[in-house]
C-alpha cells in the first residue's frame, strides 16, 4: 500500500528531487542545498474509468478585447511592465534583501490607491506599524491602502474576496513569498515545497477573482530567486530589482513578461524619501566621468528599447602574481577573458603579465555583446596610457577572429549620444544589405571599423608583442 506522504530530498536552489540526501546537487551543482521535505505521494494516473469533456477550441483570428492596464504613473515601473499592470496577472519581484523591493511596492500601491484602485499590502516580514512608518517617510501616509501583517496563505486567499464572493482588491502585494506558508504542507516556510505551493494557491485564487498579485521573492547569493527558480514559470511577469547597495541607483529589469517586452529597464535613485525615477539615465551614469583619463571609454548601449550611455573603466597594472588577476564589476568575466585573448592573438596586445580590473561605472550590469568594443578600447587605452579621443562613444561586438560585428539599432544609440553632446563615435562598418539605408550620423564624426587591430593602431603607445620580444 502506498504511503500518504514520504520524505523527499529537495534542492533548495533548483528544486531537483532526490530519494536520499547528498551533499552536492547533481542538477545545479550547488553544495549543501538539499534538505528533507515531506511531500504528498504522487497522485495516480488518470485511469480509464472516467472520460473527460471535450475541450472547446476557439479561432485564433477571433477578436479579443484589449486588456485594460492599471497605469501607476510611476513611469519607470510602467515602462518595465510594458505599460502598466494587467488585471489578474501575477508579477514576481526579485532582488537582494535590502535593495528596495518593499519600498517600491509600497510607493506603487500608494500611487495606485490614490487613483482609486483598491490595494492591499500584506507583509509577512514587517509589522503594520513598520510599514506605516515607512509610508510616512515616503510622504504617502494618507493613501487609502489596506495594510496587514499575515503569513497564512489560507487567510490571505479568504481575504481576497468580499462577502459577495467577488474580488475585494484590485492589487495585492505579498511581501515576501518566503515568509508565507500553507498549513497543509509540513515543510517550513521558505522551502521549495512551501514556496511553490503558496505561490500556486495564491495565483490560482487571484486569477479566479481577477486580483493582480505582486509577489516579492528574495534572491539567494547566486542570483536565483531563493530556491524558487521554480517560481518563474508560474507567474506572468518576472522583474528583478538590481543595484549595488553602495550606489544609490537601482535598476528594475524585466526578465519575463507575458504581456509586453522583456529586457526593458527602469532606473531609480534611492533617496531619503524613497525611490525617485531617473528619466535620463545616461546623464546620470556619465555625471562623474573625468575627461582625458586613460582606460575610460563610453559605451553607447541599449537596454530594451532605450539607449543608455555608460562609462566603462579599465585599469591595467603589472602583476605580482604568477597568474594575473582579472576583476570585473558589472560585466561578464568570461567575456573579458575572450576579449583579452582576441587582443593578444589577433592584435598582438600583450596583457598576460598584467592584472586587469574592469568596472561599469554607476552600478549598472551590462549583458549585451555590443559592449565588447568599448571594453577592448578601454583596455587598450589603459595599457597604452593614451586616453580615448575626447567625446567619443563606442559600440560593436567582437568576434574571435578579431572582426567587429554589427549591433542592433545603431541609429538610436547615436541619437542619444548626440543628444548628450558627444562629437564622435566608433562603430562597426555598416552591413551591405539591400534594406540597409545607412544610419544617420546625427552631426557626429562617425568612424567605421572592421577589425580590432584598426582600433589598437589608434593608440600609438600600445606595447605590442614585438616590443616585448626585442
Ligand atoms: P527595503 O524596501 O526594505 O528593501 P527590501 O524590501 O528589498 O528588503 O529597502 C531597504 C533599504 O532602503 C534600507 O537599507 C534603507 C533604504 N531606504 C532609503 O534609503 N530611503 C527610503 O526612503 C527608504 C524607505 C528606504
Ligand atoms: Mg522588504
Amino acid at each position: 500500500m502506498a504511503k500518504a506522504a514520504k520524505a523527499n530530498y529537495i534542492c533548495q536552489s533548483c528544486g531537483s528531487v532526490y530519494p536520499r540526501w547528498i551533499g552536492k546537487c547533481e542538477s545545479c551543482g550547488e553544495w549543501n542545498t538539499i534538505t528533507e521535505e515531506r511531500v504528498e505521494a504522487a497522485p495516480k494516473g488518470l485511469g480509464t474509468a472516467k472520460k473527460g469533456n471535450v475541450i472547446r477550441f476557439e479561432d485564433l483570428k477571433a477578436e479579443s478585447p484589449d486588456l485594460p492596464r492599471a497605469v501607476s504613473g510611476i513611469g519607470e515601473f510602467d515602462r518595465v511592465t510594458g505599460g502598466g499592470l494587467v488585471p489578474g496577472s501575477a508579477v514576481l519581484i526579485g532582488g537582494d534583501p535590502g535593495i528596495g523591493k518593499s519600498t517600491i511596492l509600497l510607493q506603487l500601491v500608494c500611487t495606485l490607491a490614490n487613483k482609486n484602485t483598491k490595494c492591499a499590502y500584506i507583509s509577512g516580514e514587517e509589522a503594520v506599524d513598520q510599514v506605516r512608518m515607512r509610508a510616512k517617510r515616503l510622504g504617502l501616509a494618507n493613501s487609502p491602502v489596506d495594510l496587514a501583517s499575515a503569513t497564512n496563505v489560507r487567510d490571505i486567499v479568504t481575504s481576497m474576496s468580499d462577502a459577495m464572493g467577488s474580488k475585494a482588491y484590485d492589487v495585492m502585494v505579498i511581501d515576501s513569498i518566503q515568509t508565507m506558508y500553507v498549513d497543509t504542507v509540513d515543510s517550513a516556510p521558505g522551502t521549495v515545497t512551501q514556496v511553490r505551493t503558496a505561490t500556486q494557491e495564491l495565483i490560482r485564487n487571484a486569477k479566479r477573482l481577477g486580483v493582480t498579485l505582486l509577489i516579492v521573492g528574495h534572491v539567494t547569493k547566486e542570483g536565483a530567486i531563493a530556491g524558487p527558480r521554480v517560481l518563474e514559470h508560474m507567474v506572468d511577469t518576472v522583474l528583478y530589482f538590481e543595484g549595488d547597495r553602495g550606489h544609490q541607483f537601482r535598476i528594475l529589469r524585466g526578465v519575463k513578461n507575458r504581456f509586453g517586452p522583456t529586457d526593458e529597464i527602469g532606473v531609480f535613485e534611492m533617496a531619503g524619501a524613497g525611490l525617485i525615477e531617473v528619466q535620463n539615465p545616461s546623464a546620470l551614469f556619465l555625471s562623474e566621468r573625468a575627461d582625458n583619463v586613460p582606460g575610460s571609454a563610453v559605451l553607447a548601449g541599449l537596454e530594451g528599447s532605450r539607449p543608455v550611455l555608460v562609462e566603462i573603466q579599465a585599469l591595467v597594472a603589472p602583476t605580482s602574481y604568477s597568474t594575473p588577476k582579472r576583476a570585473v564589476v558589472g560585466w561578464d568575466s568570461n567575456r573579458l577573458s575572450m576579449i583579452l585573448a582576441v587582443l593578444e592573438a589577433r592584435c598582438g596586445v600583450m596583457m598576460s603579465g598584467q592584472d586587469v580590473y574592469l568596472n561599469v561605472a554607476g552600478g549598472l550590469r551590462i549583458t549585451e555583446p555590443a559592449a565588447d568594443l568599448a571594453v577592448a578600447t578601454a583596455l587598450i587605452s589603459a595599457l597604452s596610457g593614451d586616453p580615448v579621443p575626447k567625446d567619443t562613444v563606442i559600440m560593436g561586438e567582437i568576434g574571435l577572429a578579431g572582426e567587429i560585428r554589427h549591433v542592433p539599432q545603431p541609429d538610436l544609440r547615436l541619437k542619444e549620444a548626440a543628444k548628450l553632446g558627444f562629437k564622435s563615435a566608433f562603430v562597426p562598418k555598416p552591413a551591405k544589405s539591400k534594406n540597409n539605408k545607412g544610419a544617420s550620423d546625427h552631426g557626429m564624426t562617425v568612424e567605421h571599423f572592421e577589425r580590432l587591430e584598426q582600433v589598437t593602431r589608434l593608440f600609438k603607445k600600445t606595447p605590442s608583442r614585438h616590443e616585448y620580444e626585442e
